[in-house]
């Protein structure tokens, strides 16, 4: 798809991945509607926008709330004239621990935020996206943990991560042509996401400090520009997957090298076993087949 002449709205994008993207976005030429729960943080990446030349709006946004999405399509579209780009790519990380010492508060936070968020901004942008009939493209942050298990300690960020990759694999096969889905699949990234609980709202146990090893781990990550600079060209080539760091082939491979196993194994293919696929079932039952 082609970026020039667009305008986009990034979620999260006070900080680290959300902050590059919204500005090379800008670099490009592309007017920029910056998202984030920390308001001071938006205002900043938004004028450091426009000294691109571009338009740029910041915005307090709580991706939880889909009010709050709603009004920044308003405004988005108010300052903008049009919107053909959302980066849904706010997202939190709760506490390393085993996920059977994780609490019910924490799930709902995470699950709130990281696949709730998303799923607020599909729901405001899809049916303008496709209302519009311009050419439209949503990209939603998942993470190497949308593909594997990269590392433990991380079960509810690696369950929200694959509801991520879900949603957006559906999305795409939903939306009619022209509004294209990409999944962007980071592994670690240069970024203040190890500070996520500190912007933990009351709802969900309020404020805590952040994670020294997220921050340690975090420091060695690839930088955000270069996870942002993959994000554009994902789009403009029109990728469903976005991936950044060679090495997460190999927690991708692991996964499918399980299952093929076990298929292998415990359910190997024979002659007419396609009568079970769910396609096959519907098409018999709505009488096309
Ligand atoms: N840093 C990594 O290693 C890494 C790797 C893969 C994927 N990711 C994903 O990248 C995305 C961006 O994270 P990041 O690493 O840049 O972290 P970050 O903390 O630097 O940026 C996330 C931004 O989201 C904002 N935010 C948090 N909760 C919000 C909410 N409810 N509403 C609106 N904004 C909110 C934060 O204020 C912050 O500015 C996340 O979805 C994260 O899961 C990060």
């Amino acid at each position: 798809m082609e970026l020039a002449g667009t305008s986009a709205v990034v979620t999260g994008a006070g900080n680290g991945i959300g902050r590059a993207i919204a500005l090379a976005l800008a670099a490009e030429g592309v007017n920029v509607a910056v998202a984030d729960i920390e308001e001071d943080a938006a205002a900043r990446v938004a004028s450091e926008a426009a000294e691109h030349g571009v338009g740029s709006l910041a915005m307090r946004v709580d991706v939880v709330e889909e009010d709050h999405l709603r009004q920044l399509a308003d405004r988005a579209w108010e300052r903008f004239g049009s919107v053909e780009l959302l980066f849904n790519n706010a997202g939190v990380i709760h506490p390393m621990k085993p996920l059977v010492e994780t609490s019910a508060s924490e799930l709902d936070w995470c699950f709130g935020v990281n696949v709730g968020g998303v799923m607020n901004g599909i729901r405001v942008f899809g049916p303008r996206f496709v209302a519009s009939e311009r050419a439209c493209w949503i990209v939603n942050t998942g993470s190497e943990h949308s593909l594997g298990v990269p590392h433990l300690q991380a079960g509810l960020y690696t369950a929200t991560k694959h509801a991520v990759l879900g949603l957006s694999d559906v999305l795409r096969r939903e939306l009619p042509e022209g509004v294209g889905v990409s999944v962007l699949c980071p592994g670690i990234v240069e970024s203040t996401l190890w500070r996520a609980t500190e912007r933990r709202h009351e709802a969900y146990g309020g404020a805590e400090p952040g994670n020294e090893l997220g921050a340690a781990a975090m420091a060695l990550g690839l930088p955000a520009e270069d996870i942002a600079a993959r994000a554009l060209r994902g789009v403009r080539d029109e990728e469903f997957f976005i991936v950044t760091h060679p090495h997460v082939v190999e927690i991708a491979e692991e996964r499918w090298r399980g299952a093929e196993a076990a298929f292998a194994a415990q359910a190997p293919r024979y002659d007419g076993d396609e009568q079970y696929a769910a396609d096959n079932v519907l098409a018999r039952l709505s009488g096309s087949a």
